[in-house]
């Protein structure tokens, strides 16, 4: 790649500790000046123009996501997110059926508002509570594991095997091995995932209607996957923004239907997985860069979604900006996510049992703003309130 460095000076500059702790100004150069462009620290091509992300993420054929190197399946076993073409839409289409909207809110809206308002009420006499490991960490877990339906699970039973499944993941992505703790934690939620299948219960079963039953585990695992991490961070961002943005705040408060563009508005700002990951098929050409067959493509939402070809003044957190939602947070495509709804719901259920149960809540000391290569969020948001 000795020719790429010499054509991507700005690619070979760019490093991990800027991609986490502060990426927007390095990718707003690579945006303008290499919207594709060779990042040696990543070991790939960084797509930075929102218009060519999007073409990315639409085009399977040429960019997929099913290749050996996919950390994910090699933990858990092929699953939606790791296929393309027609067996990915067998793997989706029975978990994206029943979080569809309507399916949703007659099953779990007010779960969901429910579980965001004891998870608050909790720690309304105390006066403080750290935002992400309080209220999102935990509503996160608890609506994945409601979502699932998985028999007689408690959601911190859920949360333990999605922590073993994420350090595997981990590990090996850096070439480790999977280890004895995630193997067995596959085969823990592959015995409950049976036992709600026998009991012909929820998405599970509906699934096993077109699925085998280790295809039903590897994609009931990637919904933990695609659910938790991501939710907490989407929740934990939007009240950084609030929080920092006194106006944004005041004018929520006084009009709770701007809570939504808020959220909007923090998902472009700061989408909680910050990229989506391709390998290309063939040898090809995008925006002039000579992307070769195998070559790792890295489609930067963070980038895509603070372009100024489609919104103006892009750092600004701008409650009446008129296109908020054309952000690319959720991804577009085949791979598109299929949780957005559930997540949008239950970041405003966290926000209105927040706003209601903790009165004139303001940051406490050792708040921290969003950071992280891939998933971002703020590591710690302590908040206070008038008892
Ligand atoms: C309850 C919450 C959620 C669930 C159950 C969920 C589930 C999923 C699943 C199963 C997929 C794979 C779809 C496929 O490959 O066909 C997916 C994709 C995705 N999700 Fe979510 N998700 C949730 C929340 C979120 C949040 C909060 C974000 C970010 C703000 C997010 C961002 C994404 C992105 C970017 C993809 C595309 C991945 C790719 O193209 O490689 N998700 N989600």
């Amino acid at each position: 790649m000795t020719s790429n460095l010499a054509r991507y000076p700005l690619g070979a500059a760019v490093t991990l500790e800027e991609l986490d702790a502060d990426p927007h100004g390095p990718l707003a150069a690579l945006r303008e000046r290499e919207p594709v462009s060779w990042v040696p620290v990543l070991d790939g091509w960084l797509v930075t123009r929102r218009d060519l992300c999007i073409q990315v993420m639409r085009d399977a054929g040429t960019f997929t996501v099913d290749d050996p190197r996919f950390s994910t399946a090699q933990v858990v076993g092929p699953s939606m997110l790791s296929l393309d073409g027609e067996t990915h839409r067998r793997h989706r289409d029975p978990f994206a059926e029943a979080l569809r909207g309507t399916e949703l809110r007659d099953r779990l809206a007010q779960r969901v508002a429910q579980g965001a308002r004891r998870l608050v009420a909790a720690f309304a006499p105390s006066g403080a509570a750290e935002i992400r490991r309080d209220l999102a960490g935990p509503l996160a877990v608890n609506v994945v594991a409601d979502a699932l339906d998985l028999l007689d699970v408690a959601p911190g039973t859920v949360l333990g095997w999605y922590d073993e499944i994420v350090a595997a993941v981990d590990r090996v992505s850096v070439g480790g091995e999977i280890g004895p703790g995630a193997r067995s934690a596959v085969d823990a939620l592959a015995s409950h995932v049976s036992e709600t299948i026998l009991q012909d219960r929820g998405v599970l079963a509906e699934a096993a209607q077109t699925l085998a039953d280790p295809e039903v585990v590897s994609n009931a695992a990637v919904m933990m996957f695609g659910g938790i991490e991501t939710s907490e961070g989407m929740t934990t961002s939007v009240f950084w923004h609030l929080l920092t943005n006194p106006d944004g705040m005041a004018a929520v408060r006084a009009d709770r239907s701007l809570g939504a563009t808020a959220i909007e508005e923090s998902l472009r700002l700061e989408p909680a997985a910050g990229r989506v990951d391709r390998y290309a098929t063939v040898d090809t050409e995008l925006a002039g860069a000579a992307i070769r067959k195998g070559d790792l493509v890295i489609v930067s939402l963070t980038a895509a979604n603070r372009d100024p070809a489609t919104f103006p003044d892009p750092d600004r957190f701008d409650l009446a900006r008129p296109n908020a939602r054309s952000h690319v947070a959720f991804a577009q495509g085949p791979h598109a996510c299929i949780g957005s709804h559930l997540a949008r719901l239950e970041t405003q259920a966290a926000l209105d049992a927040a706003l209601d149960g903790w009165p004139g809540m303001h940051l406490a000391d050792g708040a921290t703003p969003p950071t992280g290569v891939v998933f971002r969020k703020p590591k710690s948001l302590p908040v206070r309130w008038d008892v």
